[in-house]
């Protein structure tokens, strides 16, 4: 269930647009997971359409993954004001809907630290999480989790362009 359209279970509900839901293919055996949707993400209601979702675009493209064939969603479905990070509690108000979306999936990349802590449930650093499977389960049997750059940070970070590209065909292996 996704949710209500009224939906005010957190306070990102104040200042929203759009309920920013998954978009690609809902029966995927892979979803993407990014952070929370931007300005662009906002207007339209769809995830990752802004700057950072041009790069993505382009990463999977040169890594042979269809975006219609995965899925890609946020943690939090509304946008943070100013596009800061979602906090714990808003984060933690949108899992179960993120759970739902990611019920069957075989692979699931956490495009940046907050979907890697909102799925994993403990802090970390890139240094130590990136590109590493780990087999986990979210209460709906097992699944492979990995932590990459998000798409941003390639935007400071040339080399994170070859992680995330990298992450992107491991996941074009589960399809
Ligand atoms: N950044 C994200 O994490 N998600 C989006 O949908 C857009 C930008």
């Amino acid at each position: 269930m996704p949710p209500e359209a009224d939906c005010r279970r957190c306070r990102l509900g104040e200042g929203r647009i759009s309920l920013v839901l998954f978009s690609g293919d809902r029966d995927s055996p892979v979803a993407l997971v990014g952070e929370a949707p931007g300005a662009q993400e906002d207007r339209s209601g769809v995830p990752f359409v802004g700057r950072a979702g041009k790069i993505l675009d382009g990463l999977m493209a040169e890594a042979g993954l269809d975006r219609k064939k995965v899925m890609i969603t946020n943690t939090v479905k509304c946008r943070p004001p100013g596009n800061r990070r979602p906090r714990p509690d808003e984060m933690a108000a949108c899992r179960p809907f993120l759970r739902e979306e990611l019920k069957g999936k075989r692979f699931v990349l956490a495009l940046g630290l907050s979907a890697a802590e909102d799925l994993l449930g403990r802090k970390m650093t890139m240094k130590e999480a990136c590109n590493r499977p780990a087999l986990t389960d979210l209460g709906d049997g097992a699944l492979t989790i990995m932590v990459t750059y998000h798409p941003s940070a390639c935007i400071y970070r040339p080399a994170a362009k070859d992680v995330l590209r990298d992450a992107l065909k491991e996941a074009s292996t589960y399809l």
